[in-house]
């Protein structure tokens, strides 16, 4: 099975004010696999968003290693310049909460984020309009963010997440801000993601009604994972 991030024996402890330690993730053993979306999903305190930052070179473990990709580099022991390039060109997050800049409209929010890239100006105006086009939002481009829905905020968020291609996007709680059937459409629009582009994204949740739509669905539990449950694969080719 290739793999194209994988936590080795990943510990976690935080030091908390009246000196106790609390072991936050405990021994992770983890290979997400490529162009698939996979669901960490667990109860609140269960250690997802603390796994999901170690993953995505936002924090450090205590111990362990996270290799990057398949045959890489432990990228734990990377700079911390290596460690901002490497989330610059080959990552991509999405959060809980969407953060757009509210007085830029939609294709100025994902165009303005690109300029972290050395793309030219052209090939960003080309790429923030491909990627809104990408999530479906081709009529709102021109909208600020006061004047869409919440779907449609995450939906930017999402645009902007995947304009410069990175090869994983690690998303907390994308949709916990969400009405259900709003939360659903992201999710699908996650599942169509992965299937149309070179791409591989994580999530996390702890919304049961999300999992269906996972390929890969691993449970956390104290720090522990405790269940990896694989959804079945539609056909090759079946939904090109
Ligand atoms: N910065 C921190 N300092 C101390 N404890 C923390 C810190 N971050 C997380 N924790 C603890 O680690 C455990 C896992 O937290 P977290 O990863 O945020 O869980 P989840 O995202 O599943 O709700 C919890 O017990 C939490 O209180
Ligand atoms: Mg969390």
């Amino acid at each position: 099975m290739s793999c194209i991030i994988e936590a080795k024996n990943v510990c976690m402890d935080f030091e908390i004010g009246d000196g106790s330690t609390v072991h936050a993730l405990k021994g992770i053993d983890l290979r997400i696999q490529p162009n698939r979306l996979s669901v960490l999903r667990g109860r609140s305190g269960s250690g997802k968003t603390t796994l999901i930052n170690i993953l995505g070179a936002l924090d450090r473990p205590t111990s362990g290693e996270v290799i990057f990709p398949e045959g890489g580099r432990d990228i734990t022991k990377l700079s911390d310049p290596e460690r901002d390039g490497l989330r610059r060109n080959e990552m991509a997050f999405v959060f809980q909460s969407v953060a757009l800049i509210s007085t830029m409209t939609a294709f100025e929010n994902v165009e303005f984020a690109l300029r972290l890239t050395k793309l030219p100006y052209k090939e960003r105006v080309e790429r923030a309009k491909q990627s809104l086009i990408q999530v479906g939002l081709e009529k709102r481009m021109n909208h600020r963010p006061g004047e869409m829905s919440g779907g449609e905020q995450q939906r930017v968020a999402i645009a902007r997440a995947i304009s410069h291609s990175p090869k994983i996007i690690f998303a907390d709680e994308p949709t916990a801000e969400l009405d259900s059937p709003t939360a659903l459409a992201v999710m699908k629009l996650f599942r169509d993601l992965v299937r149309q582009n070179d791409l591989t994204i994580v999530m996390t949740t702890h919304d049961t009604a999300m999992m269906e739509q996972a390929d890969i669905v691993y449970t956390l539990e104290d720090g522990v994972i405790s269940d990896v449950k694989e959804n079945a694969q539609p056909e090759e080719g079946a939904d090109a």
